[in-house]
């Protein structure tokens, strides 16, 4: 099949439809912050995004950091920074070898968003390409959409030459599986909410005996950046929750869950339990708080909060009565102040002039999550 090109896609009426774009003023909220100038360049992830190398010298954040700096566009280089999770196998929560579905196969999602274009785009449960970051990018670039899903997402990408593998899993997160299958199987005549709970702590104890990071059970890197001309962007990439539904997407492909950037006043952007983040839409909410003049801290912590008391379900909850999952929160705004935020204690990567950290969140509650 032949490889598609720009015109394959976007259609004259589109592109009318673009140009003759109204300003944003006339209808929507004029942002309140204005671009600074002169910012000091920073870069922030989740913090799988100051770990991973993929045999390399460079982990995601510096990777990003020194693109960006170097003048390259400031979501090529995160984007760039990204790639390296999603190609190291032994990233297992994002990519090529992290944890499959619930059949075995790795369905992937992600998202990006670019402030000073006010462009984005995203995948949902992709099969075979190792960096639907990449294809996220594509989406934004050459379509007229926001969103691309499954076979459909699958076949934008072969077209566009990306090599489409027959499977994403390595050795070790197929023998994960394969355990997590044995395990569950016999659950599935238990009523909903204990089958849930069940499942739920046999793959946290598989995880822990396969050596995998329990932060893999929801995947996902997300990582935002500002370069010194203020201009912002962020993008998210995830496996998704491990051994999910096939089909289920979490809140990474989607805009103002999973992340949201706004140009003139910062990006935010989320890892942990994506259900959570789809019903309040919290990287959305954190950039409106930015917007009000609130920190990145405060921003992060207030909607963290609201996510706490939208959670009354018992089998969400912990025997303090706190959600009992984990949810983080990577923010910078449009002066190049950066904040990780989390409901239970966590890290999370920073890349300044100053090089590589990986830091304490601000969290809501100060014990760890009950599984
Ligand atoms: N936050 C990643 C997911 O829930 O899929």
């Amino acid at each position: 099949m032949s490889k598609m090109n720009r015109r394959d896609f976007v259609r004259t009426g589109a592109v009318a439809a673009v140009a003759a774009a109204t300003p944003r003023a006339v209808f929507g909220q004029a942002p309140t912050m204005m671009t600074p100038k002169g910012v000091k360049p920073v870069v922030v992830a989740s913090a799988n995004g100051n770990r991973y190398k993929n045999g390399g010298t460079q982990t995601c954040v510096e990777k990003a950091f020194e693109m960006m700096t170097k003048g390259s566009d400031v979501l090529d280089a995160l984007i760039a920074g990204v790639n390296l999770n999603e190609l190291d196998p032994t990233e297992m929560g994002v990519g090529y070898g992290a944890l499959p579905n619930a059949e075995g196969v790795l369905q992937l999602d992600s998202s990006c968003m670019h402030g000073p274009k006010k462009r984005a785009g995203g995948v949902a449960a992709i099969e075979g390409v190792k960096t639907p970051s990449l294809v996220a990018k594509a989406v934004m670039d050459l379509t007229d959409h926001h969103l691309l899903v499954g076979k459909g997402a699958q076949d934008f990408a072969r077209k566009l030459g990306f090599e489409i593998l027959d499977d994403l899993n390595t050795e070790a997160s197929r023998k994960a599986w394969l355990k997590w299958k044995q395990q569950t199987d016999q659950l599935h005549y238990l009523k909903p909410e204990d089958r849930e709970i069940a499942i739920q702590k046999i793959s946290l104890n598989i995880m822990r005996e396969f050596g995998i990071d329990t932060e893999h059970y929801w995947g996902t890197i997300n990582c935002d950046g500002v370069n010194a001309k203020g201009e912002i962007c962020g993008v998210t990439t995830t496996s998704g929750l491990a051994w999910k539904i096939p089909g289920r997407s979490g809140d990474s492909p989607i805009l103002g869950a999973g992340l949201y950037v706004d140009g003139a006043v910062g990006a935010a952007g989320s890892t942990g339990r994506g259900e959570a983040n789809l019903y309040n839409l919290t990287s959305y909410l954190i950039v409106e708080n930015m917007r009000r003049g609130m920190h990145p801290k405060d921003a992060g912590i207030d909607a963290a909060k609201r996510i706490a008391s939208n959670t009354i379900e018992k089998r969400l909850l912990d025997s303090q009565g706190h959600p009992n999952f984990g949810i983080n929160f990577y923010i910078v705004n449009a002066k190049g102040e950066h904040a990780g935020v989390s409901m239970h204690p966590a890290k999370y990567a920073v890349c300044t002039e100053s090089g590589a950290q990986t830091l304490d969140c601000e969290a809501v509650f100060p014990e760890p999550a009950q599984a």
